[in-house]
């Protein structure tokens, strides 16, 4: 009730080989909440992502359960009212953004897609906003970045174009999936940075995947933790920081170098 986002009891079985990805699992989130999602590798954090945003091409999988956002089933609902709310609605970042950029578009074109798709501005404007989303994460020159296409940026640089290309619209919920993992140290600072701003101003949800429990702890007030396919503990970051409850939540913690846990 209230909430933005309310995941109830989310199977994901993949039709090509019968994994069933996702056993069950169940979280909300409220307006402007930053969730953590922290598990190993393959324990369901992208497919939790994918089904939540609507990506999951719905011929590959089978779904049960509810993905609720703002009263609408994001499993259920038509293909043009998910097309709707992805962008303003959902916005989503992933880990390598050569995958998702299209080579053959400038990076200013990718960057204001989504405002020529649920906006009526118009192009200079459009041109105005992203190259002022390009300088807000931090890109120098946004003028020539505007320009390039997207093999012709630094790996950090097109991670930080996806960014603004997601964050123009300001939506309701931005899910980071891995944001800053193949950034370094201090353009990943910059980044977390930047989407605490973001999630402040806008009251921007923000569900934040990442193996990397610090950051997590550095953006978000609330975390779950995902292994095998189940979110195995949930609550305040700062509670299961001071008294994991689940072993394998200790496991993860025991993990972070002691230096790094007081950062
Ligand atoms: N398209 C697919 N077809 C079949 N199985 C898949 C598909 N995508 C993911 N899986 C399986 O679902 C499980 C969860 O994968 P997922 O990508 O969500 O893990 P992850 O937690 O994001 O891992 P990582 O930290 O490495 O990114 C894995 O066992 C994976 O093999
Ligand atoms: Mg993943």
């Amino acid at each position: 009730m209230g909430d933005m986002l309310s995941v109830k009891d989310l199977k994901v079985t993949f039709l090509n080989n019968r994994k069933e990805a996702l056993h069950g699992i169940t979280f909300s989130m409220a307006e402007g909440e930053r969730l953590g999602l922290v598990g190993e590798s393959g324990s369901g954090k992208t497919v939790t992502a994918m089904a939540i945003s609507g990506l999951i091409e719905r011929s590959n999988v089978e779904v049960t359960g509810d993905v609720i956002f703002e009263d609408t089933d994001l499993h259920r609902c038509s293909r043009s009212k998910l097309r709707s709310i992805q962008g303003p609605g959902i916005g989503v970042i992933f880990q390598e953004p050569m995958n998702s950029m299209n080579p053959l578009i400038k990076v200013g074109h990718q960057v204001e897609e989504v405002l020529r798709l649920h906006t009526d501005l118009v192009p200079e404007v459009r041109k105005k906003m992203a190259i002022d989303a390009l300088d807000r994460v931090g890109l120098p020159n946004p003028e020539e970045i505007y320009n390039k296409y997207p093999h012709q940026l630094s790996g950090g640089q097109r991670q930080r174009a996806m960014i603004a290309s997601a964050m123009i619209i300001h939506p309701k919920l931005l899910i980071c999936d891995e944001p800053t993992t193949a950034l370094d140290v201090s353009v990943q600072a910059k980044i977390l940075k930047l989407l605490r701003e973001l999630s402040d101003e806008y009251k921007m949800g923000i569900l934040l995947i990442s193996h990397d429990l610090m950051v997590v702890k550095q953006l978000c007030e609330n975390v779950a933790v995902m292994y095998k396919g189940n979110i195995v503990e949930q609550g305040k970051t700062l509670d299961i920081f001071n008294a994991p409850k689940d072993e394998y939540t200790r496991q993860l913690m025991a993990a972070i170098p002691t230096r790094r846990r007081h950062e």
